[in-house]
């Protein structure tokens, strides 16, 4: 017979992740990139909460925000739960941040009932995972990871200034980086909790599922080059519109990858120069972002693309470029955690569902340091990357509970009871 413990607070959930959401540029939704003044202002609530819960605090050389709840043995391996700060552009409330909230949640419901566990926790809020400034991602995750490289931080936002400026302006020394790096031996596992963004957990009616692996993904960025020119005066035949050729690429791109589901790719960002009403296109600089779980065909796929930007590009007397920007193969969650998750989600009343991710996390930069698990909570018609992102109430209590469960299942820590406070 275990001791008894509280079940999870779904209020201060709900609360703290609207008080976050209030950190935003002034858009529409939640609009936060890495290292800009929203992401400090957030940085600070979560701090606060965290020493609230009992955690010591610090941040690393990468703006990752860490807390940490000592175990009875603080040299055992810790346990690492998190998720990332930084949303995309117009985006929901919940995308990482409730991976936080819970994760600081799980760890106040065991400072309130004075539980100590064999081995220490961290929760941990990742500076970039979403790499909407730098078109980066994992920045955070990776130098946990032991994986970032100078070359990370030599990338540009659309100012120019680069990710090593950036940090540093915060105060803090992105060169040492590698004092961020934990060694394998050291951590005991990652669990992410994490909005599925996806509509099946809704579709089969429950509230939480368990992350069987994460799709790979590469990103990659593009321009072509024709040549600008007057509007009026420059007849159809004779132009090199960058735009038109870019148009035609993507609409290639479309058609490629429905031969080739269930992969997806994206074309999400375009800039076109000198961009005024009354000039040909000259230059077109675009993103492309392809999701699998199979990387070979990832990378068949790619193949074909490059040869559809050659054959349209010399078709048009373009010119054009093509770089990749990052890449992450796809990981597996790791049967332990897992069946930890789906015991957990079955102790609380519900059905064990398996799904694979297709959106990326800071889990899949965390396998290279350890073994992880996800657990997914059911958000709303599936809707994420969006203003209208959104969990009910008692979803998000049923998501912290699991976690919860979870953490103290892998903690071989046993309860029985729980009570409500
Ligand atoms: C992150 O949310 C991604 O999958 O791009
Ligand atoms: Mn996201
Ligand atoms: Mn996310």
């Amino acid at each position: 017979m275990g001791k008894p413990i509280q079940i999870v607070n779904s209020h201060r959930i709900a609360e703290r992740i609207y008080k976050l959401s209030t950190c935003s540029e002034p858009t529409i939704g939640v609009t936060r990139l890495s290292f800009t003044n929203e992401f400090q202002l957030a940085q600070k609530m979560v701090e606060k909460w965290m020493l609230e819960a009992g955690m010591t605090v610090r941040r690393d050389n990468l703006n990752n925000l860490i807390g940490r709840y000592e175990g009875k043995n603080s040299h055992s391996p810790v346990l690492m739960i998190g998720s990332h700060l930084d949303t995309v552009i117009e985006g929901g409330k919940y995308d990482g941040m409730l991976g936080i909230v819970a994760g600081i949640e799980v760890i106040a419901i065991l400072f309130e009932n004075g539980i100590i566990l064999e081995n220490p926790i961290e929760v941990v809020a990742f500076c970039d995972e979403e790499g909407v400034r730098f078109h980066s991602t994992f920045l955070g995750s990776k130098a946990i990871a032991g994986t970032l490289t100078e070359r990370d931080l030599e990338a540009t936002d659309e100012q120019g200034i680069t990710v090593a400026a950036a940090i540093k302006q915060l105060g803090l020394n992105p060169l040492e980086y590698q004092e961020a790096a934990k060694e394998p031996k050291d951590v005991f596992g990652y669990i992410e909790l994490h909005i599925e963004q996806g509509p099946i957990l809704e579709k089969e009616g429950i509230a939480c599922g368990i992350a069987t692996g994460i799709a790979g993904l590469s990103r990659y960025s593009f321009k072509v080059e024709g040549f600008a020119g007057h509007a009026g005066t420059v007849p159809a035949a004779l132009r090199k519109d960058a735009l038109v050729g870019a148009a035609e690429i993507i609409l290639a791109i479309e058609k490629l990858v429905k031969n080739h589901a269930p992969l997806v790719a994206t074309v999400g960002k375009l800039s076109v120069k000198p961009g005024s009403s009354n000039v040909i296109p000259g230059e077109v600089l675009g993103t492309i972002d392809i999701r699998d779980t199979n990387q070979y065909r990832i990378k068949e796929v790619i193949q074909a693309i490059f040869q559809t930007c050659e054959e349209i590009c010399t078709r048009r007397g373009l010119t054009y470029h093509v770089e990749k920007v990052m890449e992450a193969p796809p990981v597996y969650c790791c049967e332990e955690i897992s069946a930890a998750i789906e015991s957990a989600i079955q102790e609380n009343g519900m059905r064990p569902i398996h799904l694979v991710s297709g959106a990326g996390h800071d889990a899949m930069a965390m396998a290279d340091v350890t073994k992880i698990g996800m657990i997914f909570v059911r958000c709303e018609k599936g809707i994420s990357h969006h203003p209208d992102e959104h969990v009910i109430l008692d979803d998000l209590g049923i998501g912290a509970q699991v976690l919860l469960d979870t953490v103290l299942k892998i903690s071989n820590y046993h309860t029985t009871v729980k009570e409500r406070f």
